[in-house]
């Protein structure tokens, strides 16, 4: 082979593996073995690529078989497609990963928040009947031990029927105050039916008033609104000059703004049963009215006393409590009740004087 044919030769074999190598890079390596080259009419080119394995076509150019080539399309589509379809799975793993530990994480903070904020405890007192038999000495070891008690007592409420028929009475309204102001934590009153008397209505009204506080009145604990009425007037269908029980309890009940609320009061709604049969009980009208006032807004439970006796009913969705009473008419044994308030509800422990 003299000089000029050797590089006419080299400069063949050099277009060759170009062609061969920009193949190559246009297609996947899996397709290496389905080009086919054409050198033919040049036998040292021919010989080069016959040398490679390489297959020698009739045509100077690069072709892909057809049928490999679609073949390789369809796989390249479907693994394209499985790809598609692991990657949106792998988000969806993601997002739902997300969600459980996102509920979980605002489950525990909300439970957190709430043990903080909404929980407390309170006391009842009721039917102290005082200025009657022995029941201040009863009410004195009462205020000894509601003072003793190791948990954090926001309020105490005394729900009505505070002295036996002697608001007007200076001395027992002045020693009775004295016991019940020793009380370390604040004190709300409600009056009862032996406090203010409809027969007396006007004095006994006014005595309440200047010594205890007035007929209806509001406090929040902690966010949670607490009312205390009067509602003998629904009761017992009597009427005093500017007092509307039902009016005015709608009006705190508004002014709540939907936050929990705990109502307050005397006598429970429901019928007086002893000795085997029902006695007396609210006017019917004003109950179904009462009823339906507290189930119309956020009302967590009404809490009563008068019947001298431990009960529990529902008023529609609004559990009723009954305490029993401070006094010892019946040979009951006085007793007092600490409420725990958790969250929107409410349990209490009745506790017994010696
Ligand atoms: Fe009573």
């Amino acid at each position: 082979m003299n000089l000029k044919k050797y590089n006419s030769t080299l400069q063949r074999l050099e277009l060759g593996s170009k062609l061969l190598l920009n193949a190559l890079e246009k297609t996947h390596k899996a397709e290496y073995k389905s080009f086919q080259l054409d050198v033919s009419g040049d036998n040292c080119a021919k010989s080069f690529y016959q040398h490679h394995g390489m297959k020698v076509l009739t045509e100077s150019r690069i072709i892909p078989l057809e049928q490999k080539r679609a073949h390789s399309h369809y796989r390249m589509k479907k693994n394209s497609l499985k790809k598609m379809i692991q990657s949106k799975c792998n988000k969806l793993r993601y997002l739902i990963c997300f969600f459980i530990i996102f509920s979980c994480l605002a489950s525990v903070f909300a439970y957190a928040e709430d043990k903080a904020i909404n929980h407390f405890y309170f006391v009842q007192i009721t039917d102290t009947h005082l200025g009657d038999k022995n029941h201040l000495k009863k009410a004195k070891k009462a205020v000894k031990q509601i003072n003793r008690l190791p948990m954090d007592i926001q309020f105490v409420v005394h729900t009505g029927d505070i002295t036996m028929d002697k608001l007007e009475d200076k001395k027992i309204i002045r020693d009775s105050l004295k016991v019940l102001n020793k009380l370390n934590a604040p004190v709300h009153y409600v009056p009862g039916n032996n406090d203010i008397i409809p027969a007396r209505l006007e004095s006994t009204t006014r005595a309440y008033i200047d010594n205890f506080g007035p007929l209806i009145s509001m406090a929040e604990y902690q966010g949670v609104v607490c009312i205390f009425v009067y509602t003998e007037p629904l009761r017992k269908s009597f009427s005093i000059n500017g007092y509307d029980p039902l009016e005015q309890t709608e009006k705190l009940l508004k002014e709540s703004n939907g936050k929990p609320v705990i109502l307050f009061h005397h006598a429970p709604c429901v019928s007086d049963f002893y000795k085997n049969t029902f006695h007396e009980k609210w006017d019917e009208k004003n109950k179904e009215k009462w009823t339906k006032l507290i189930n119309s807004y956020n009302v967590k439970a009404v809490i009563a006393g008068h019947f001298h006796r431990d009960e529990y009913h529902w008023l529609g969705n609004v559990p009723l409590y009954v305490a029993p009473p401070m006094s010892g008419y019946f040979d009951r044994q006085p007793a007092y009740r600490i409420y725990e308030y958790t969250n929107g509800k409410i349990g209490y422990r009745t506790q017994y004087i010696e």
